[in-house]
Formats: C-alpha cells, structure tokens, sequence
C-alpha cells in the first residue's frame, strides 16, 4: 500500500510555475498566465494533480485522528493482526476500517501484509501512546475537533483582520482554556509532545551552562527544563506559569525532578520573578501581539538584573517564498491566537520597544526549526 513520492518545495513550485507561465507569455503572445490542469511542473505533477492532493489532506488528518483515537498503533505494536481481531478491539466496523487503514496505507502508515493481516510502519509506531516520541495526544479528537471549529471561522476571519478563534469561541484562546480544564490538559499534553521534539535541540544550542538561576516562563509542563537539567545539572530551575498548569509539571515528575525545579505561578502580563541570570520563554512570544509581546519582554527587562540575559525560542520566519514550516505555524497562530511568526527585523523592533537589546540569534537542529534569540537590557553595558 506504500507509495513514495518525492516531496516539493513551494518555492520551487512557485518558480516552475514562474518560469512556465513566462513562457507562455512571451511565446503566446498572451498577456497573463494561465494554468493548464495538464501540464507538468518540474517534479511531473500537474497543477491540478497537486491542488487535488492538497485538498485531500484535510481527510488524511482527520484520519490520522480517527485510527489514533481507536488506539490501532496500540494494538498492533507486538505484532500484525487480522483485520477482524483491530474492529473487534477497537469497536470498529471492520470494512469501514479496512478503508480507513487502506487510505493511510497509501502515506506509509500501517501496511496490509500478502496475508490480509494489518501491521505497523514507522509512522504508525509514533501514533502509539506508549512511544518514546509519541504524537497520539497531537492527534486528539478533542484537539482536533477545536481546530476545526476555528479553521470553520478562517474565511471570516481573513476577510475582517479578526481572530478565527475568538469568532468560533466568544473568548480568547488562554482565557477559554483556563476556563475548561479538559481543553487546558489536551493543549498542554499537545504541547508537552510536539516540545518534546525540540527540547533537547535546544537545551544544545544555548549555553545554559552559563547561567546560575535560569527561569523558563510559560514552560508548561517542564519539558524543557528537563533537557536543560539533564545538559547541565547545576543549574537551579524555575518553572513558571499559570497556576493550573505548574499545578501538573508531568514532564518534571516523568524524568524524577521535581524535587529539582521550583514550580512558580503567576501572570506574565503582570509580572515576572526578579533576580534570575537568564529569563528564557519558548513559544511564548509568538501567541501575542506586539503590544502584549512588548510587555511580557518589559517585565523581563524590569525584573533582570546587570549581566541577566532574556532568551526567546521563537521561529525567525525567513523571506519571500522560500519554504518554511513555519508560515505554517504562522496561520495556525493567527487562526488561534493575536499572536504571530516574526522575523528577525520584527525582533529588533519588539526587543528594543521593551528596552532590550537584541544580542544575536543562534539557530537550532529542532525538527521545527525554531531559533534562540536573545537581548540584553538596552542600557546593560
Ligand atoms: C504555547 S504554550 C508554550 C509552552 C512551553 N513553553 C512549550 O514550548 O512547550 C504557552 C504557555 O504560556 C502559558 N501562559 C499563557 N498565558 C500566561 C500568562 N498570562 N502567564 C503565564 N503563563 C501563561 C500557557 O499556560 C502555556 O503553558
């Protein structure tokens, strides 16, 4: 059921189709650029093939959900099983799941073995609860579904400059989470997970071992300040959040640390704990808009002492139409939050309204391509 196509850039699309469409200009005589479902772009697909594709990926994740929610990795993690045996585990109809597991077949998840029986692949593997880079709580339905009734606002949202979310929801995004306790724990389990994959990238990128008393704000369940401990064991460690969440550092007690961190709550819009060597703040900057951003960034500087230094793990959106995941994440955020994607000029100009001064940005090897930049205290020599 496995088929591989190599995957193409948007940039390059967008470049094949420049070129194409040029052609047809200067050859034809014709004055704007028209697109012909069968011609090929440089990869060999067609326009059409490759808008059709896009649009199927909205079923390819709503699957991806479905056979994570019915717990199919799980069951066929110790080995192949017939198709009868997973509907019966699951509580499936089994002709339908065949069909749903033929689908994800055709994207390398699950494979139908010559005898009928069902088996893993390495991207079914990451779908188990049990994996040690798990992406079940990603897929869950009630995350999904939430998503869905924002991505219903988008249209709206686009045509208004308003957030799809607010417009879906009636509220904002952090405020509707501290106010259902079920959504609050799917976001962050969310987030523990897709963080998971990025934390030890950066605990390597930035030299934590610098600093004596380092505080990650808005570090949600302690990810990071585990592959950060386990980098550099010295270090003392604050967590600190909204008092629902550091009330479940999971990820702390995971890897045997709570004894290690000092779990702090509070409102980062309010203030921030004063005397820390670095103020470090991973996807948090991006959820705000400039005005809020400016003053979660002013209570660091006015909490910072001479020599302290703040960090911000952001994605640094790069230019143009080179691909980048995070344009991405950029609408994700939109849809969600009055946040967004910066890039390093929007940097500059956030740190300096908060009186900090960028000092560099260092690129990290997390998959999501997320980079550290961090500032001074404007007037700190
Ligand atoms: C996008 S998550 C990032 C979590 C974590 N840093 C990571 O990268 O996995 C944003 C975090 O900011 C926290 N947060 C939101 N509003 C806050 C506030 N006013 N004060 C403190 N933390 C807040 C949320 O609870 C959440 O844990």
């Amino acid at each position: 059921m496995v088929r591989r196509r190599r995957h193409r850039t948007f940039a390059g699309a967008h470049r094949d189709v420049q070129a194409a469409g040029d052609a047809r200009v200067e050859g034809s005589g014709m004055t704007g650029r028209t697109s012909n479902p069968v011609e090929r772009t440089a990869d060999g697909q067609s326009p059409h093939a490759f808008v059709q594709e896009i649009a199927g990926h909205i079923l390819l994740a709503r699957a991806l959900g479905v056979v994570a929610e019915l717990g199919i990795a799980d069951l066929v993690a110790a080995g192949p099983r017939t198709l009868a045996e997973l509907a019966d585990a699951a509580g499936a109809h089994p002709e339908s799941l065949y069909r749903l597991l033929r689908m994800l077949g055709g994207h390398g998840v699950f494979a139908e073995l010559p005898d009928g029986r069902i088996g893993s692949t390495p991207r079914a593997d990451v779908l188990r609860r049990d994996h040690p880079d798990s992406l079940h709580d990603l897929l869950s339905m009630t995350w999904q579904n939430l998503h869905w009734d924002t991505f219903r606002a988008l249209p709206d949202a686009i045509r208004t400059g308003g957030i799809a979310f607010e417009q879906a929801f009636g509220q904002g995004f952090f405020d509707y989470l501290a106010a259902h306790p079920e959504m609050n724990a799917a976001f962050d389990l969310r987030m523990a997970q897709v963080s998971r994959a990025e934390n030890p990238p950066i605990a390597a990128a930035y030299p934590f071992g610098a600093f004596r008393r380092v505080v990650d704000l808005g570090g949600g369940r302690g990810g990071l300040l585990v592959a950060v401990l386990q980098r550099y064991p010295g270090i003392e460690a604050t967590l600190y959040d909204q008092p629902q969440v550091v009330a479940e550092p999971t990820d702390l007690a995971r890897a045997g640390l709570l004894e290690r961190v000092a779990c702090v709550s509070g409102d980062f819009f309010a203030a921030v704990p004063a005397g820390f060597d670095l103020y470090f703040m991973k996807r948090i900057i991006h959820d705000w808009d400039d005005e809020r951003a400016v003053r979660i960034l002013r209570n660091c500087a006015q909490a910072m002492l001479p020599g302290s230094r703040v960090a911000v793990a952001d994605a640094v959106m790069v230019p143009g139409n080179d691909p980048d995941p995070n344009k991405t994440l950029d609408l994700s955020i939109m849809a969600l939050t009055p946040g967004k994607e910066r890039t390093a000029a929007g940097f500059t100009a956030l740190f300096a309204a908060a009186g900090l001064r960028l000092t560099r940005i260092i690129p990290t090897a997390a998959p999501s391509t997320v980079s550290i930049i961090e500032g001074v205290v404007a007037d700190d020599a």
